[in-house]
């Protein structure tokens, strides 16, 4: 997604004069120009993308999504640096109440999506009116000028309730950095128990910033995917024995919050999404364990559901015989009688076939976000 210009937070890039070399044949880098925010403009340096809650001064809450967020490592305090445009509402917020709440949000397509678009450049009231996100009135006490803290976001997984410390405002580019103290940080109750116990930690939004290439913020990490396929495979060995790994995929599954439904059988595990979001295009990850002598090795494949799979064929299977029959009954009556119109038969049948083809691709586009969560669940317990 492209945004206007004016978003950019003034990433500074030099022109084509700079630009990097190409690469050597054979060679693993290139060497690209270091330019002005080198971190933006000269490679790809991940960054959170936060959620940034402050009041506008009637009080009415403000989101909007920021990813120049840094940690500041000093003697003094707990340190943040955000690095924000001075015309946006959210720097004139912090700037007069100095709170600001950060809201770490999950890494899951739709949260994404609702994310994106609390970045339009419109009134407070226009864009908090159809927000998905809810509000928890904080519990710190008031800001400096007399309103009340900014909320925490109810859907985060982590938020980080900050007071400003320091402003120093920027004419080239035009930006405000706010160095803030960070006062409280409140963690969902497992990612709590995984930093004390250990265990793997939530799996946050992350962008690289301001692209100048692409005049967007909106640039992120790559996923591997594998061409338009109906039932895209992949392969996964882990070190971890058989019986490990399904006991790690069975204490997730039983967890009350898991995202996630799953049947695990002798060497197989089927995963779906629950039946209060399950449509028909819904995919379905079929997984099939066995030992090796490393470990596990897990073959997958992410589908349609089988009911759903089997009409395909069905359907694909009846057009072909339709055609067929047409096509033979079509030659015969022209050359014996001279009547072409039964050829049609087969042209129709083809048309048929790719109507339903379409609509399966189409059915994988509208599954795409569960199919995204259904390999992610096992990345994450594979992680784990
Ligand atoms: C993923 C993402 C990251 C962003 N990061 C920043 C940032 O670090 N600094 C900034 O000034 N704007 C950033 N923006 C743009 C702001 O979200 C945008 O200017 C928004 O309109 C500000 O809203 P506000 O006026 O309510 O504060 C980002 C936008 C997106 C989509």
């Amino acid at each position: 997604m492209g945004e206007p210009d004016e978003q950019r937070g003034g990433a500074e890039v030099s022109e084509p004069s700079d630009a990097a070399p190409p690469a050597a044949d054979g060679a693993p880098f290139v060497e690209t120009a270091l330019r002005q925010r080198f971190f933006q403009a000269s490679g790809f340096f991940p960054m959170p993308i936060v959620l940034l809650c402050t009041r506008s001064a009637d009080g009415a809450p403000n989101l909007a999504p920021h990813s120049l967020c840094f940690p500041v490592l000093g003697d003094e305090g707990h340190r943040l640096l955000l690095v924000i445009t001075t015309e946006s509402k959210t720097a004139a917020n912090l700037a007069r109440s100095g709170r600001v709440s950060v809201n770490f949000i999950e890494e899951r397509p739709e949260l994404f999506a609702s994310l994106k678009r609390l970045a339009a450049p419109v009134p407070t009231a226009e864009k908090m009116a159809d927000c998905p996100f809810r509000l928890l009135e904080s519990k710190r006490s008031s800001a400096r000028d007399g309103s009340a803290p900014p909320p925490l976001v109810a859907e985060a997984e982590q938020v980080f309730e900050c007071r400003l410390v320091e402003l120093e405002q920027r004419d080239e580019p035009l930006e405000r950095r706010f160095l803030l103290e960070v006062e409280a940080v409140h963690l969902r109750p497992r990612w709590a128990r995984a930093l004390e116990e250990g265990g793997r930690g939530p799996r946050l939004c992350v962008g690289y910033g301001f692209r100048h290439a692409s005049k967007s913020w909106l640039a992120r990490p790559s996923v591997m995917v594998s061409g338009p396929r109906l039932r895209p495979r992949f392969e996964l060995e882990v070190d971890e024995p058989l019986d490990r790994v399904c006991e790690s995929f069975r204490v997730e599954l039983g967890r009350a919050e898991c995202p996630i439904v799953g049947k695990l059988e002798p060497g197989m595990l089927v995963l779906g999404v629950p039946d209060a979001e399950s449509r028909l295009w819904s995919p379905v990850l079929e997984l099939l364990l066995e030992p090796t002598p490393r470990g596990t090795r897990l073959r997958g494949s992410i589908g349609p559901h089988p009911h759903v799979w089997t009409t395909f064929i069905v359907l694909h299977l009846l057009l072909a015989i339709c055609g067929l029959a047409g096509l033979t009954w079509g030659i015969s009556s022209a050359t014996i009688d001279g009547r072409y119109w039964p050829l049609g038969i087969p042209v129709v049948t083809l048309m048929l076939h790719a109507f339903v083809a379409g609509g399966a691709f189409i059915g994988q586009g509208l599954g795409a976000d569960q199919m995204h969560r259904l390999r992610s669940f096992v990345d994450d317990v594979l992680q784990s």
